[in-house]
This record gives structure tokens, C-alpha cells and sequence, in this order.
């Protein structure tokens, strides 16, 4: 805090003849602590990229960045950026063009002038009594009455969180149709479509008084809270251990729905992916659109259609999703069902809590679950979960996601005219292996992993020697190694001594397959 302050220290006043004044008066020697204030009816033009409001040290600076991937023509977001270019903070989200200004007015408003000069975003803090602005080294742009924060940018996040930033259940993280949140009793949660969807919730779920989210320089994103004792409960952390210097970590809400922590080394430019919320990412909800099915193409996730019977919406970006060629209304033939297996349409609360229209879900066999949508004119799909219950839900043709994988047991229904179009069969591709036909052997080496406790094995997993781990019976199949790392990788999460850093099976089986990116397990003592 005492270096912030700093940063405010110097305090300008508002008359504009008064700011002359003091620039002819002041020794030359000031200018350059004037620089890290930002005067009263400064701007800053889209059109030179090379202007910037810094922080003190410059470990970040506002300015106008060009969108990437780069536009014809190009366009521009106002943005305050770590060293290197990672933004990390933006004036609204309409990128604009060349001619955009941000100018911090002499009123005290923060204002973005698209190119033919309409107010496109404004802080809100005109005539406040605003004498100072500036950007601190910690990321903070700060609009100050004398000494007194009026306005922050910590305080109007947009989709990324800063050490030393305090998330508050106020507060919003947003990207498209995706939020992040903090709640009451400590969970945090991300959202589709104005809160209608809730598809991923981490939480302590106790009442508390305050809560508040913070994340440690080292990667530490704890809940806080005075009737948490000592000092909070850890959330997530960075997966690098908070290793190296000059490194920044920090929380961002993807443009894909899903809840990254990054590191950067200053001045690289370069991001790492240290921790992410949901490790398949067919599971973000609306990831592929309405009436995408999302599936893997081996590493990747990819979007498309349920079938022939329909098309992409925008060709050029299948997240867009799909539309029927014919819709059912129209059929001029009775309506039938696509039989999709492996494929679970993706049901979250309040979705899996609340029917909508009282009648959507359903304990019912699998034919009957196909059948009772066929009839039921206001069931526009069905989908049957794999997770032990035979829940049966019906879907109402507002928005439908799927998620199509051979690890998955579910089948789902989906209505269209006849006759049902299959897509070309390049199979259900299921891992860089091909085939979904997980070997006895990787299972062999993750039972043997597990088993052993593993300390001798991780002595000689560090050394890189792994073919001495794997049993000489085994060898005589044919073992892929990549495959063998993996297991080995994966029993060592296997065996985490803190079970929230245990992976579901569900997650177990997709390292396996090579779906979902396997972190370094931390030592299954746990961190010293
Ligand atoms: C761009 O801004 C920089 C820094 O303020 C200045 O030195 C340079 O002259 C400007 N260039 C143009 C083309 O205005
Ligand atoms: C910016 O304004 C200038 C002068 O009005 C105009 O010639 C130019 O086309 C504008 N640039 C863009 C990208 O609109
Ligand atoms: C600026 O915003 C106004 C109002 O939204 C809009 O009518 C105008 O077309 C925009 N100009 C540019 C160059 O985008
Ligand atoms: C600015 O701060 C001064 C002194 O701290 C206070 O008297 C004044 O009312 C404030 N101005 C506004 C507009 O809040
Ligand atoms: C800049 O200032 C911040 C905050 O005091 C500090 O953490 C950081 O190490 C400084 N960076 C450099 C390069 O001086
Ligand atoms: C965040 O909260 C801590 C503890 O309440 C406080 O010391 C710190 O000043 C706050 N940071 C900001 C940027 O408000
Ligand atoms: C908070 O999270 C816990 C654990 O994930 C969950 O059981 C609980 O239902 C959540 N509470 C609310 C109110 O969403
Ligand atoms: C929170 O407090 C309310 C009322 O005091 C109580 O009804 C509720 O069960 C509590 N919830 C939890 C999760 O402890
Ligand atoms: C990160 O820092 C916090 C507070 O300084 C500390 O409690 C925690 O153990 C650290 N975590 C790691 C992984 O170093
Ligand atoms: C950024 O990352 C790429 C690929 O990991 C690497 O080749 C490049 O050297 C890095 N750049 C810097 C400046 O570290
Ligand atoms: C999967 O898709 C990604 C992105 O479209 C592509 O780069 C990659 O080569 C694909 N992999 C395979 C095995 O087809
Ligand atoms: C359409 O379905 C209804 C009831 O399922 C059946 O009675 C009727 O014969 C069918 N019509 C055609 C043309 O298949």
C-alpha cells in the first residue's frame, strides 16, 4: 500500500493554466516522475502504438494494442499491458480503429473515443473532485481525489485477475458470454449467458462475512475471509511452484469459457499455462455453440455438427455452431431420431436442478428416453447420462452442447427430418493412439505406480530412466513410451497426498488418452 500511495503522491491540479504553470516552473530534472503521472487532458491515439502511460518501473503501461490475430484494417484495444505485451486489462471490448482516443479528461473522466468521436466507454468519474491518475506497478490504474482512490481499474476488472488485485463477490470477471465469479459462502463459479448456466463451481460452500479472492505472486489463489482461519483456503495454484523471479502470474477468463493461470517472464511477451479450471475443454458449456458437438481430434478440440442433417452457421468458425438444413417443422415426412452414442449433451445446473418446462427429467430405459422426446413435440433432443443415475433429459430447442468422445458411456437423441445423414465416419477418434482400446499394459503401469508408493520410482522417473520402470514382462508387448511416461505421470497423481489434488477418473482416463495435458505432478509428499 505504501508504495502505491507513492505513486499518487504527486498531486496535480485541475486548471489546466495551473498545469502550464508548473511545467514552466519545474526543474528539468521532474519531468521525468511527471511522465508516471498522467496529466488532466493527456490522450493517448490508437494511431501511434508507441505512446504509453507507465507504471513507475514500467512493469506495465496503457496503451493502444493491436488485436491479435491481427485485422484488415487493423484494430485496437485500449489496454494496460504487462512488460511484453500481455494485456491484462482493456476500456470496453469494441476493438476500434486507427483514429480511437483515450484521454483522461480534464473533468476526471477516463474516457474512449471510437474514430469518429463517440464516447464508446467512460470511467463514470467526471466532476468527483478528480486531481490525479496513474498506473502503480502492480497493474493498478488509479484515479485519486488528493490521496483518496476514487476510482480503480482493480476495482472494474475485466476478464483478468493481478496478484495483489482483491477479487470481491462485487466484482465480475467476463469474456463473451462467460463470467467468473465470487459468491457469498466462498465458492467460485463460472457461468454461461447471464448466469443462466452454471458449468463449473469450486467451492468451500461456509457461511462467511466477507470473502474475497486474492492470488499470491506466486501463484497462490486463495478465498479470504475473517472467519476463515489463519489466513484463507487455497483454491488453485501456479503449477510451476512459484519458481524464478520476474515472473508474473495471473487469473484469466479465456475467450473459450475456461479459467486459465499464466505466467509470464517480464518482457517476453510469452505466456505459460500454469493451472486451468476445466481440463476438457468440451466440457465448457457452449464451447461449440448451439447444437455444436464438440470431440477431439487426437490433442485438440474440435467443433462440428451431430450429423449431415445439418450445417455450420458460419462456416469460417464452426464455434458458431449448427442449424438443421431442414427444420422439423418442415419435414415432409414424420420427424425421426439421430442416434448419437458416446455423446452426452451437456446438462448443468440450474438445467440439471430445475425442469423447465417441469417435465424434463426423467428416470427412464434408454429406448424410452429416445422415444418419449420422439413424441413429446416440445423435446427437441434427449440425452441419458453415464454417470450411474439413467437420468433421462429432455432438451428444449433453446441452446444445445454436445460433447462426443468414445470414453463417453452416454447416448443422446436428436430430432431431424428423414433420413438421417450419419457424418463420414473417420471413427471416434480417441487419443493420439487412434483407437479407444486402452492397452492392459498402461493400466498395468499405472496399478503397479500407484501400488509401489512410488518414492524409488520417482527417484528414477526424475533421471529420465524409463524404460528401467517398466516390467520386462511387459516389454515384450509393444510399448510406446510416450504412453509409458504418461502413465507414470499420471499414477503420480494418482497417489497426491492432499486428496483434492487427486484426479477424477473420468480425468485419469483422458491423461491417459492424451485429451487432456498432464501438469508435472507435484512430489507425493507434497511440496516442501
Ligand atoms: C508517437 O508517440 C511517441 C511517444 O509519445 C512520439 O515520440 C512520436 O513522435 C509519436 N509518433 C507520431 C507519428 O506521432
Ligand atoms: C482516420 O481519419 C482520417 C482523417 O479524417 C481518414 O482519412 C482515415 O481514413 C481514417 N482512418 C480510418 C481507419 O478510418
Ligand atoms: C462510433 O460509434 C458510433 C456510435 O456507436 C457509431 O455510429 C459510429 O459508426 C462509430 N464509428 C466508428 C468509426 O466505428
Ligand atoms: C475531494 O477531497 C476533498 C478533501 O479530501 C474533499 O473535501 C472533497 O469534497 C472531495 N471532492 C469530491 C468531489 O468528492
Ligand atoms: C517494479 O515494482 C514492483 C512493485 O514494487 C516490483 O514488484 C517489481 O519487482 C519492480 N520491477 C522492477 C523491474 O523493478
Ligand atoms: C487488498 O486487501 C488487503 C487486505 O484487506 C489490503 O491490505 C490491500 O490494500 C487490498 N489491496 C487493494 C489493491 O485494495
Ligand atoms: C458450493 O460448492 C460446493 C462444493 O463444490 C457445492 O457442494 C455447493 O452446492 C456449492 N454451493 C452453492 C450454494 O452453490
Ligand atoms: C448458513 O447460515 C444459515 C443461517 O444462519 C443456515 O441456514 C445455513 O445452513 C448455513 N449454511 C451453511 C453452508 O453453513
Ligand atoms: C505462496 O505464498 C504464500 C504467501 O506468501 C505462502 O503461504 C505459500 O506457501 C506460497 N506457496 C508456494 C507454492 O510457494
Ligand atoms: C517465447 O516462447 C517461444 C516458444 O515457447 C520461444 O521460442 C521464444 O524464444 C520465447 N520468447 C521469449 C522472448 O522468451
Ligand atoms: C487437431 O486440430 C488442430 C487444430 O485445428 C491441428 O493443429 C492439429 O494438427 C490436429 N491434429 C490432428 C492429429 O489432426
Ligand atoms: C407418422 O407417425 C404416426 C405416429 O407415430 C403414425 O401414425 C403415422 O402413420 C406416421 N406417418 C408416416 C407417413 O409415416
Amino acid at each position: 500500500m505504501t508504495m502505491r500511495s507513492m505513486t499518487i503522491q504527486l498531486q496535480v491540479k485541475l486548471q489546466l493554466h495551473t498545469i502550464l504553470l508548473s511545467f514552466l516552473l519545474l526543474p528539468t530534472t521532474s519531468v521525468a516522475i511527471l511522465t508516471k503521472q498522467i496529466q488532466p487532458g493527456s490522450t493517448l491515439y490508437a494511431s501511434n502504438t508507441t505512446q504509453t502511460w507507465s507504471s513507475p518501473n514500467n512493469t506495465f503501461s496503457l496503451t493502444f494494442i493491436p488485436l491479435n490475430p491481427p485485422t484488415t484494417p487493423p484494430s485496437y484495444l485500449a489496454s494496460i499491458v504487462f512488460s511484453g505485451g500481455i494485456p491484462v486489462w482493456s476500456a470496453g471490448t469494441t476493438p476500434l480503429d486507427s483514429n480511437a482516443s483515450f484521454q483522461f479528461h480534464p473533468t476526471g473522466n477516463l474516457l474512449l473515443l471510437n474514430g469518429t468521436g463517440h464516447t464508446i466507454w467512460d470511467s463514470g468519474t467526471a466532476n468527483l473532485g478528480i486531481s490525479s491518475a496513474s498506473l502503480d506497478d502492480y497493474g493498478n490504474l488509479v484515479l485519486a481525489n488528493g490521496t483518496l482512490p476514487v476510482w480503480s481499474s482493480f476495482n472494474h476488472p475485466t476478464n483478468t485477475l493481478l496478484p495483489s488485485q482483491n477479487f470481491t463477490t462485487q466484482q465480475v470477471l467476463r469474456n463473451g458470454l462467460y463470467s467468473f465469479s465470487l459468491h457469498s459462502y466462498g465458492n467460485i463459479t463460472l457461468k454461461w449467458d447471464n448466469d443462466s448456466i452454471v458449468y463449473w463451481n469450486q467451492g468451500l460452500n461456509k457461511n462467511l462475512t466477507s470473502p474475497t479472492l486474492g492470488l499470491q505472486s506466486n501463484g497462490t489463489l486463495s478465498v479470504y475471509d475473517t472467519t476463515i482461519v489463519p489466513r484463507g483456503v487455497v483454491m488453485a495454484y501456479s503449477n510451476d511452484h512459484g519458481e524464478g523471479s520476474d515472473i508474473l502470474r495471473f487469473l484469466r477468463l479465456d475467450e473459450d469459457g475456461n479459467l486459465r493461470m499464466y505466467s509470464s517472464v517480464r518482457g517476453s511477451g510469452n505466456e505459460t499455462v500454469e493451472w486451468v479450471a476445466i481440463g476438457d475443454q468440451c466440457r465448457v458449456f457452449g464451447y461449440c455453440g448451439n447444437m455444436g458437438i464438440c470431440r477431439y481430434n487426437g490433442t485438440n478440440p474440435i467443433c462440428g455438427c451431430p450429423s449431415q442433417n445439418f450445417e455450420l452457421v458460419d462456416p469460417k468458425d464452426s464455434r458458431k455452431g449448427c442449424k438443421r438444413k431442414m427444420e422439423i417443422e418442415n419435414c415432409p415426412l414424420n420427424v425421426t431420431m439421430l442416434d448419437m452414442e458416446h455423446t452426452l449433451l451437456l446438462t448443468y445446473p440450474p438445467q440439471s436442478i430445475f425442469a423447465i418446462d417441469g417435465s424434463q427429467i426423467f428416470f427412464v430405459g434408454i429406448s424410452a428416453c429416445r422415444l418419449n422426446c420422439l413424441v413429446n413435440p416440445t423435446c427437441d433432443a434427449s440425452t441419458i447420462l453415464s454417470d450411474g443415475t439413467g437420468m433421462c433429459y429432455y432438451k428444449t430447442p433453446e441452446f444445445i452442447t454436445g460433447y462426443q468422445s468414445a470414453a463417453l458411456r452416454s447416448t443422446s437423441y436428436v430430432k431431424v427430418c428423414p433420413p438421417v445423414l450419419p457424418n463420414p465416419s473417420p471413427g471416434l477418434v480417441s487419443g493420439k493412439s487412434g483407437g479407444w482400446r486402452m492397452q492392459s499394459w498402461v493400466v498395468a503401469i499405472v496399478v503397479i505406480g500407484v501400488a509401489l508408493g512410488l518414492i524409488v520410482l520417482e527417484g528414477k522417473f526424475e533421471k529420465g530412466n524409463v524404460t528401467a520402470i517398466v516390467d520386462r514382462r511387459l516389454v515384450k508387448e509393444e510399448v510406446d513410451m510416450e504412453q509409458v511416461v504418461r502413465a507414470i505421470q499420471v499414477s503420480f497423481w494418482c497417489i497426491q497426498e492432499q486428496p483434492l489434488q487427486r484426479p477424477r477418473m473420468e480425468k485419469v482416463v483422458q491423461m491417459l488418452e492424451g485429451i487432456t495435458k498432464i501438469d508435472s505432478p507435484p512430489s507425493p509428499k507434497g511440496r516442501e
